[in-house]
Order: structure tokens, then C-alpha cells, then sequence
């Protein structure tokens, strides 16, 4: 008597069965989540034909990830910036009213805990961190009207390169600071003129871009989350439109709308601010920001937590 053999067992079937064991998952959004999950990440293999070598090396490539990871280190917010994840995940996320500041990624260098400065201050806390930049503007809503009291969280890098979080030895406080708008809603600080960085290169991101022909710059930029009380906060970027690297940046963060032109001045230029010697620049930048759809106390002043 013949007997029926099952049929083989074929990658649909895998994938069908991977995503079915999630259908008694009671949460319907982390059902959605790791069903398109499987779905997706099956297709991939499939589509590419992954062969058992290159498998082993993306799980040496996480694990690598994972192992250079640290409270300084974010190597896994750095694929994502890389890989245009961060923008994208930013761009579903934001939906902004015609005139908004636009928003771009938070990147791997955000300390929160920022010094409260004055009006004005400077945020070089060690000398030698570069060209002195006075930077201005408002902080205004969509209409125009200012908005008092709103804080802007500020980090850059200096004429080295780099962030004060990538040097231990460097000043806790060095190059980052809050300020608060006033009355008016106006602002100012002393940065120094930002400079074009690679991203950390030295790890599997690096060795990633490296392997495809990738440059790791970034065009030189200061970052700045703005908040205010009844606004949607804002992640965001003041980028030199003079710097390099702004129609390649590897982490695809820019945009047009937040290019900014620094003004070279000289050092007896009779604008010249408190605090300054030498050869200075200039940048004026309002900020504007869209009411908060999210709720009363959207855009309350609380720090997002530390990513790297
Ligand atoms: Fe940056």
C-alpha cells in the first residue's frame, strides 16, 4: 500500500511558520512588529540568496557591534545612522507645519545633564577649541510670536575633531551647554566654528564602509534639541553651508532648510561680543517650533536619555 510522503519542506514554509508562532502574541503591535520582522528579514535572505558563510559573518558583525558598545561607545545607533535608518525613522516620526525647524538625527554624541549658561556664555570651557562663533536668532512659533523660556540643548565638536564624550581627559562640560530664550524670544552663546568629523571608524561601521567604498565624514555642524513647554521638541542641526562633505554626509542627515552661512568677522569688528578675541564668525539662526500635538505638556523640558 502507498504510503503519501510529506511535500519538502520549502523557505515559504519556514518563513510562514517563523511569522505564525507570533499569532498568539496578545500585544497586536508587537505582533506586527515581529511578524514583519520575520517576513521581512526572510525576504532578505531570499532575495540575496544568504549563503551560510554570510550569515555567520552578520551574526560576527552584531556580536563585534555588541562588544565595542559602552556608555561612550553606540555602535548600534551608528548602523542606523549609516544606513539611513535614523533619518527615515525621523521623518516618519515628524510630520512639521510649512515653516517648522526641520528635524535630523540626534547621532551618538548627546550627553544630557547640559550646564545651564547665560545669555551670551561661552561653551568652550578649555581654550583652543577654534574659531569663536557668535551664534544668534529667536526661538519663535509658526506665527512668529517668541516664545519665552524655551531651552535650547547645544553640543558640537571643536577644531580637533572631536567631542568632549570621545576624550576622557577632555572637561565634562567642554563645548555643550543650555541655554533659555528670553522675553523676546531671543538667544545667544559662543560656540566655535564646527568642523567637518568621520563618524567612528574604527569599528564594524567603519570596516562596513571601508568594505563598500564609503567615506565616514560628516559635514560640520552644531546640534541643538530646542524645547519649550506646549511644543513639539526638536532635534535638529545648524550646518555650515560653507563645509565640506554637505551633498555626501554618511549619515544622510542633511537638509536643505538648515544650512547656514557663518560671517567671517575681524577681530576689531565693533560687534565684536564680550568674550571674544581674535578673528571671530557670526551666525544667526531662528528656531521655530510647532505647537504640540501630543499632549498639554508636550515638549516639556525633559532630556530624551543618554544614547551613547
Ligand atoms: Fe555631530
Amino acid at each position: 500500500m502507498a504510503t503519501t510522503r510529506p511535500a519538502k519542506t520549502t523557505p515559504a514554509d519556514i518563513t510562514a511558520a517563523a511569522a505564525a508562532s507570533f499569532e498568539a502574541c496578545s500585544d497586536s503591535r508587537l505582533r506586527e512588529l515581529m511578524q514583519s520582522l520575520v517576513r521581512h528579514l526572510h525576504a532578505f535572505a531570499v532575495e540575496v540568496s544568504l549563503s551560510e558563510e554570510e550569515w555567520r559573518e552578520m551574526i560576527a558583525i552584531l556580536t563585534a557591534t555588541g562588544d565595542i558598545t559602552d556608555e561612550r561607545r553606540q555602535e548600534f545607533i551608528l548602523w542606523s545612522d549609516a544606513l539611513g535608518l535614523s533619518m527615515l525613522v525621523d521623518a516618519l516620526a515628524h510630520e512639521l507645519p510649512a515653516g517648522a525647524t526641520e528635524s535630523t538625527v540626534l547621532g551618538p554624541f548627546y550627553v544630557p545633564g547640559s550646564p545651564l549658561r547665560e545669555y551670551g556664555e561661552s561653551m568652550a570651557v578649555e581654550s583652543g577649541a577654534g574659531i569663536p562663533a557668535w551664534v544668534c536668532g529667536r526661538v519663535l512659533d509658526v506665527s512668529g510670536a517668541p516664545i519665552a523660556g524655551a531651552e535650547l540643548d547645544v553640543w558640537q565638536n571643536g577644531a580637533d575633531m572631536l567631542y568632549a564624550v570621545q576624550r576622557p581627559e577632555a572637561e565634562e562640560d567642554h563645548l555643550r551647554g543650555r541655554y533659555l530664550a528670553r522675553e523676546d524670544g531671543s538667544y545667544a552663546f559662543i560656540a566655535v566654528r564646527p568642523v567637518p568629523y568621520p563618524i567612528p571608524d574604527d569599528g564594524p561601521v567603519g570596516r562596513m564602509l571601508e568594505a563598500t567604498g564609503r567615506h565616514p565624514w560628516r559635514p560640520a555642524h552644531i546640534h541643538m534639541i530646542v524645547r519649550a513647554r506646549g511644543y513639539e521638541t526638536v532635534t535638529t542641526h545648524v550646518f555650515d553651508a560653507a563645509s565640506d562633505y554637505l551633498d555626501s554626509d554618511t549619515v544622510f542627515a542633511v537638509k536643505p532648510s538648515l544650512l547656514r552661512t557663518f560671517r567671517e568677522r575681524s577681530p576689531d569688528d565693533p560687534e565684536r561680543p564680550a568674550g571674544i578675541d581674535g578673528p571671530w564668525v557670526s551666525l544667526e539662526n531662528d528656531i521655530v517650533l510647532a505647537p504640540s500635538e501630543t499632549d498639554e505638556d508636550g515638549g516639556a523640558v525633559v532630556d530624551p536619555g543618554r544614547t551613547a
